[in-house]
């Protein structure tokens, strides 16, 4: 499509600004079709950038710069005029000093570049639920994985009409070419020059220098979490860093689940789990993110406003996640993976590995390949990614684009703790669950730029991608609670990565997961009574179902201890947490006072 086929003046003035500034050499405006992905795909093949796989149709696999491998936190901005509006947790700077800086780099940047105007929506075309966002970028990447993560094309500009509303979203890998210049690789800028920057009350994203998710598929966590949860707060309803899936039993009940761990933390895996108890099903509605809104009954309704997985590959198999296998094996651009010498990608985890391959910095690599050092090289990048289309999961749930959502019973907080948090407890109530969720902790990711294994508060999953001052964000839980009164979701708080002391994983987590969900579901029937314990409800002994599992007693027993010691520190560590909220809800406080009451 060309810019005059578009007919919203206010769009096509915005993109001619942009231009302006950017100087591309030409502007394309997306359709979404199959023809558009395969010409973008090709732009890349022929730069030598994608390489396409002989054994998963319609695959390929890309390299990015060893620099640009992940979100970059540290380069993340929420802009308001008032720096206690962006909080504590946020990186803040004030707008039109963050919009001069950003002007500067991006004058010029996509010169001798094509400028792609990408019209999407998240969420269903159409759905009163849905929003949309029109991205521009100078990289044919992002335009390939934005028709896989999100509904892009003809179809959006339709719904659009002449004035309908939009989020624009800007995006420049920051690398523009000389004149004859090809890319040669990866392109992108170096970090001091990168910039993720979120202007919440213009509804507006500018990104700059990175041409790696989340910093560049601006439909995830810019527009999706950051504007999303800002907006939803001011407009009533809830964007969280949550799965949704739904769980059947042996009588056909159906439960639906959503889950809020840190960046690779179990999202995916638990979205499309295979419960390894008899008569269970699982069926997936999202793996990255949830939005929520109260439906006429009452009840909270969630839709996954994505189209496709952006998982983590290492540690995927056929073991662990058998469905996230199946979802990846044709349509998939892989990112950062092992190139197999046969035309296939493997990762650390996936299985066998193969004798020789070409690994994610481009060298050739074997499992034997030892460093400088002398430590074995890992062949994929800890953060390299899979982007499926979600339709090609064996187990999407059939209302997986129902624009009414699924009904919310469970909300399940949790994250990556070798010690001190238990397999499984749940809350007393609301304002006890939304405690839990504001003092969620866990072990940092390679998802992130950063050093990685370190304990880090996360409240709810949303510490990266939390658009507005987080203390008004709990008050916006506590408001929600109050609002849904007894139709309110229970909630729970799992870990499935406690640790033993030598370093193994003490509960075999995956698809025997499924035995936690099952107590949670007992719980919301009244079928099963819980242990109080000073941290909350837990399975009474043999309420847990481990039949058929081989765990040693004292495995399960160090699994489900609630250690006061460990708490008592722990209480130390959610002090210092919640100093450095101003506005922080009384309500909060309360808990942790109840909480080191129990505790003696
Ligand atoms: P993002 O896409 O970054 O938001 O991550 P995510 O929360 O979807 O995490 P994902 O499911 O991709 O899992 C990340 C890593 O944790 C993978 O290497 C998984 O194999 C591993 N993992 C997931 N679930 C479990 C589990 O129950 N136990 C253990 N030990 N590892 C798990
Ligand atoms: C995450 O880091 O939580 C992700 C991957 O889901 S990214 O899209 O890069 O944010
Ligand atoms: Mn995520």
């Amino acid at each position: 499509m060309k810019l005059e086929d578009l007919k919203h003046p206010k769009l096509v003035a915005w993109v001619k600004e942009i231009a302006l500034m950017c100087e591309p050499k030409d502007i394309y405006v997306c359709d979404g079709t199959k023809e558009e992905y395969d010409c973008s795909m090709k732009a890349l093949l022929d730069v030598g950038l994608a390489k396409e796989l002989t054994k998963r149709p319609n695959s390929f696999s890309f390299r990015s710069d060893p620099s640009d491998v992940a979100r970059v936190e540290d380069r993340t901005y929420i802009s308001y005029p008032d720096k206690d509006d962006a909080g504590p947790t946020n990186h803040w700077m004030e707008p039109n000093e963050l919009k001069e800086i950003m002007k500067k780099l991006y004058k010029g940047c996509m010169k001798n570049r094509t400028m792609y105007v990408i019209p999407f929506s998240m969420g269903p075309v159409g759905s009163d639920i849905a929003k949309i966002g029109v991205e521009v970028t100078d990289s044919p990447y992002v335009v390939c994985n934005m028709h896989t993560m999100t509904r892009v094309g003809t179809k959006v500009v339709d719904v659009l009409g002449t004035d309908g509303e939009f989020i624009p979203c800007v995006h420049s890998v920051g690398a523009p070419l000389a004149d004859g210049e090809k890319d040669t690789k990866w392109p992108c800028a170096p970090i001091e020059k990168k910039y993720i920057s979120h202007f919440p009350n213009e509804n507006l994203i500018w990104s700059y220098g990175s041409g790696y998710g989340g910093n560049a598929l601006l439909g995830k966590k810019c527009l999706a979490l950051r504007i999303a949860s800002a907006l939803a707060r001011r407009e009533g309803w809830m964007a969280e860093h949550m799965l949704i899936l739904r769980l059947t039993n042996p009588e056909g009940k159906k439960y639906h689940i959503a889950a809020a761990f840190p960046s690779a933390c179990g999202k995916t895996n638990l979205a499309m789990l295979e419960p390894t108890i008899p008569g269970w099903k699982c069926e997936c509605v999202g793996d990255d993110i949830a939005w929520m809104k109260v439906g006429d009954d009452g009840r909270l309704y969630a839709i996954n406003p994505e189209a496709g997985f952006f998982g983590v590959a290492p540690g995927t198999s056929y073991e662990s996640n058998p469905m996230a296998m199946e979802s990846i094996k044709e349509n998939t651009i892989f990112t950062n993976c092992v190139e197999t010498d046969d035309g296939d990608v493997w990762w650390e985890g996936m299985g066998p590995a193969p004798k020789h391959g070409i690994d994610w910095k481009g060298k050739d690599w074997t499992p034997e390949t030892v460093d400088d050092k002398g430590e074995k090289v890992k062949g994929a990048h800890p953060n390299a990614r899979f982007t499926a289309p979600a339709k090609q999961c064996p187990v999407i749930c059939p209302d997986w684009e129902d624009p009414k959502g699924v009904p919310i019973d469970i909300f399940i907080f949790g994250g990556r703790r070798a010690s001190t948090v238990p397999l499984v407890h749940e809350a007393s109530g609301w304002d006890h669950g939304v405690f839990m969720g504001s003092i969620a902790a866990s072990e940092t990711t390679a998802a992130n730029i950063g050093s990685v294994g370190n304990l880090r508060r996360d409240p709810f999953a949303m510490l990266p991608f939390c658009g507005y001052n987080m203390g008004d964000y709990f008050k916006h839980w506590l408001d929600m609670g109050d609002k849904i009164g007894d139709k309110a979701p229970r909630i729970f708080y799992v870990n499935w990565f406690r640790k033993t002391d030598d370093g193994k994983w003490l509960w075999p987590g995956f698809g025997e997961n499924a035995r936690v969900l099952k107590w949670m579901c007992d719980r919301v029937d009244g079928k099963v009574e819980a242990i109080e314990t000073p941290i909350g409800k837990m399975p009474k002994d043999g309420d847990l179902d481990i039949s058929g599992l081989k765990m040693d007693d004292a495995d399960m027993k160090e699994l489900m201890k609630v250690d006061v010691n460990a708490w008592k520190e722990e209480v130390k560590s959610i002090e210092e947490h919640y100093g450095n909220f101003s506005r922080l809800p009384e309500r909060l406080k309360k808990q942790l006072e109840e909480l080191k009451k129990r505790l003696g």
